[in-house]
């Protein structure tokens, strides 16, 4: 095992504080890096571009160890409660087959062509929320302009109606906040799919909610609990990690001025914000940490059966081997479209176009139309990993 590894490092405060210096540590270890979880589980993390990808691709590494292991308990579905259900049956927590036929079933809802109908409507909700902070002397870059964006978007998507709007939101803000409130809502929220899955069966819309009960009763192929499984799972995915990039673009861009100027001088670079924001600090650390199926040699190492893998996306997008200057924050880099922030292979982020075309949008046009935008306080006392908590603070 490396030397020099504390192994419990990865959830130390003083990394969480700062992890990349833990990442380019494991990076230059030259083998997977052993941490307990917590929970006691064996954790092996893994930190280089390539070797992260390796592992995304590995076919003995993946999320359903209960048919691999023996000795993994295997608990009947209907012992499990509602919410331990709905997730084991997330598309995210699946191997193929079931994942390759689950996400087959809806994955042309999310292609670019079929997001980019979406741009007038996400369009005029961006042009919305920015006229109503132009109004105001002071604003939260969270309250005010990032959270209300993917949560509409994706009531939007699915075809909640509008007057369902705010009981939608209050149980998408329980079930992402993993509140105490969280399974009351998860099975609320399944009970209101469940009817509003009843009016599109009798009365089709142009939604997808309207597509995945046509397939589910076509020819059986999604039953009810994968149906309520994967619109929460669209919620739970499509939230905070679409706030996270938005608040954090928006951050990085108002704490190096030359970036934000270059940006109100020309917004055509604000695709460049985004992938950069991906890059240099994406919504996800870790990928869902996976199993190894049997013992297996990755990134210089050795790993054994049944243990956990931690890819971290973090470390692949800082690798120096990829990235010029990686700890730099640069719009205007050329190497960048090299980021895996979405991830790759078969559980590739199926919200990726959709992310990209909300938080494209929002940049453009908080660059166009508040152009005196900035902080309202010093960018060394706002602590990255406290921010959906403390807020963004802007003055307009
Ligand atoms: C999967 C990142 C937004 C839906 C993933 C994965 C990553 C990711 C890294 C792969 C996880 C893994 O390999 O285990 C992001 C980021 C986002 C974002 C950085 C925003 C900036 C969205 C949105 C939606 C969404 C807006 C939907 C509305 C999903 C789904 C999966 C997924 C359904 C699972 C795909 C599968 O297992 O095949 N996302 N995501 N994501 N994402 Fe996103």
């Amino acid at each position: 095992m490396a030397s020099g590894f504390d192994v419990s490092e990865l959830w130390d405060p003083a990394v969480r504080r700062d992890p990349h210096r833990f990442y380019d540590r494991v990076r230059d270890a030259g083998e997977p890096v052993l941490q307990i979880h917590p929970t006691g589980e064996r954790w092996w993390v893994i930190a280089g571009h390539a070797d992260v990808l390796t592992g995304l691709r590995h076919p003995a590494i993946g999320h359903e160890i209960g048919r691999h292991c023996p000795a993994a308990r295997l608990t009947a579905p209907h012992e499990l409660s509602e919410v331990a259900r709905l997730e084991a049956r997330q598309l995210i927590n699946l191997d193929p087959p079931d994942h390759t036929r689950l996400r087959g079933l809806v994955s042309g809802g999310f292609t670019a062509r079929a997001v980019a109908r979406l741009e007038p409507w996400i369009s005029d909700l961006a042009d919305r929320l920015v006229a109503r902070a132009r109004r105001e002397g002071i604003i939260d870059g969270i309250a005010d302009l990032a959270d209300p964006v993917p949560v509409n978007v994706i009531a939007e998507l699915v075809g909640v109606p509008e007057a369902d709007r705010p009981r939608f939101r209050a149980w998408s803000a329980a079930i992402v906040s993993a509140s105490v409130d969280g399974p009351a809502a998860v099975t609320e929220f399944g009970a209101y799919l469940d009817e509003l899955a009843a009016r599109r069966r009798a009365d089709p819309a142009d939604d997808l909610m309207s597509q995945l009960v046509a397939v589910a009763d076509r020819d059986d192929r999604l039953d009810r609990d994968e149906l309520v499984a994967l619109v929460q799972l669209l919620l739970i995915a499509g939230q905070e990690t679409t706030v996270d990039l938005i608040v954090n673009g928006l951050r990085l861009l108002l704490s190096h001025p030359e970036q934000w100027q270059a940006l109100r001088d020309d917004p055509s670079l604000a695709p460049a914000v985004v992938e950069e924001t991906l890059r240099y600090r994406g919504p996800v650390e870790i990928v869902p940490p996976r199993y190894a199926f049997e013992d297996i040699e990755i990134a210089g190492g050795r790993i054994p059966a049944y243990d956990r893998v931690g890819l971290s996306l973090w470390g692949a997008n800082r690798d120096p081997a990829v990235f010029d200057r990686p700890h730099e924050f640069d719009i205007h880099r050329t190497d960048g479209r090299q980021h895996i922030a979405f991830g790759h292979g078969i559980h590739f982020c199926l919200g990726a176009h959709l992310a990209r075309l909300e938080s494209r949008i929002m940049f453009d046009r908080i660059a166009r139309q508040l152009p005196g935008l900035r902080l309202a306080v010093d960018p060394a006392e706002l602590d990255d990993f406290r921010l959906h908590h403390t807020g963004l603070p802007l003055l307009v």
